[in-house]
C-alpha cells in the first residue's frame, strides 16, 4: 500500500470516530437494479436501518414535478408503510427515496422502467469499495449478445456475452455507465461506491 493511501485511511479512520451520528436509514431495492423493462414483474422498494425494516420512514418518489408516496401512487402495491412493490408492467420509473416525518431523508435511487430493447444491469445500493462489480447488458429478449460499455461518453471496452467487470471498484469509479450493442443502447444509470467519508459527511458529496 502506498503511503499516500495510508495516511488517507487514518484520515477517514479520525473522520469516522469524530463525524457526528448521522441517520444511517437507507433505500432497499431488490432486485439490485437500477434499469428494468416495462412489462417485467415487480421491483421492491423497502426503508431499512441496519437489516431491518425502519418504523416511521416511508417510500417517496418524484416523477416531474411531483411528489408522491407509495400509499397514493397508482403503481405501487403497499404492503405496510416502509415496504412497497413498484408494478413494472405499469410504472415508468422514477426517482425514489425514504423520508421520515420530519423530513430527512436517505439516499436516492433512480430507477428507470424501459420500453426499448436494452438494458444495464447496474446495482441499484452502493457497491463496496474494493469490490469487483459485474454489469450486464441485457436485451429484451434472446441471449447477450456483443456488448460495448461506456462510463460517460468514454468507451470502457466490450463484452462478448454481454457482460463487463469492474475491478477493485473505487470512489473514482463512481459515473453514469451504459452500454450499447450495433443497434440498441441503454438507459445510463449511476454506479455509487461506499466508504471513504461520502458516507458519513453527506455535505461534502459531489
Ligand atoms: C427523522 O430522522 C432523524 C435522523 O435520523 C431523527 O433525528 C428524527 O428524530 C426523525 N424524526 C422522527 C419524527 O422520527
Ligand atoms: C412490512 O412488510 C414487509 C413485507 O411483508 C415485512 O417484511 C416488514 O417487516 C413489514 N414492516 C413492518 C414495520 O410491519
Ligand atoms: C476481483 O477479481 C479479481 C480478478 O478476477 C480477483 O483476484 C479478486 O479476488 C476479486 N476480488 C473480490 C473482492 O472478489
Ligand atoms: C424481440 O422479439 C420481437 C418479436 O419476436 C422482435 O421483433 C424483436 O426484434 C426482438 N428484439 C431483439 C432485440 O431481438
Amino acid at each position: 500500500m502506498k503511503t499516500s493511501s495510508v495516511s488517507l485511511l487514518l484520515g477517514v479512520c479520525v473522520l469516522l470516530l469524530s463525524a457526528p451520528t448521522v441517520s444511517a436509514v437507507s433505500l432497499y431495492v431488490s432486485p439490485n437494479h437500477q434499469q428494468f423493462f416495462k412489462g417485467d414483474r415487480y421491483v421492491s422498494l423497502s426503508c431499512v436501518d441496519d437489516g431491518q425494516t425502519a418504523d416511521g420512514w416511508r417510500v417517496k418518489r418524484t416523477r416531474g414535478v411531483s411528489t408522491e408516496g407509495c400509499s397514493t401512487a397508482a403503481d405501487f402495491r403497499r404492503f405496510n408503510n416502509s415496504f412497497c412493490v413498484l408494478d413494472l408492467s405499469v410504472s415508468s420509473g422514477g426517482s425514489f427515496w425514504c423520508e421520515n416525518s420530519s423530513g430527512q431523508k436517505s439516499d436516492e435511487v433512480f430507477i428507470a422502467v424501459s420500453e426499448k430493447q436494452l438494458i444495464l444491469e447496474i446495482p441499484a445500493l452502493p457497491v463496496n469499495t474494493g469490490s469487483n462489480v459485474t454489469l450486464l447488458c441485457k436485451p429484451r429478449n434472446g441471449s447477450a449478445k456483443k456488448s460495448y460499455f461506456f462510463r460517460g461518453k468514454v468507451k470502457l471496452g466490450h463484452g462478448p456475452e454481454g457482460k463487463w467487470i469492474l475491478h477493485n471498484v473505487q470512489q473514482s469509479d463512481e459515473g453514469l455507465y451504459s452500454c450499447s450493442t450495433l443497434i440498441h443502447q441503454s438507459p445510463q444509470s449511476r454506479l455509487k461506491v461506499k466508504g471513504q467519508s461520502s458516507d458519513i459527511t453527506p455535505a461534502l458529496k459531489i
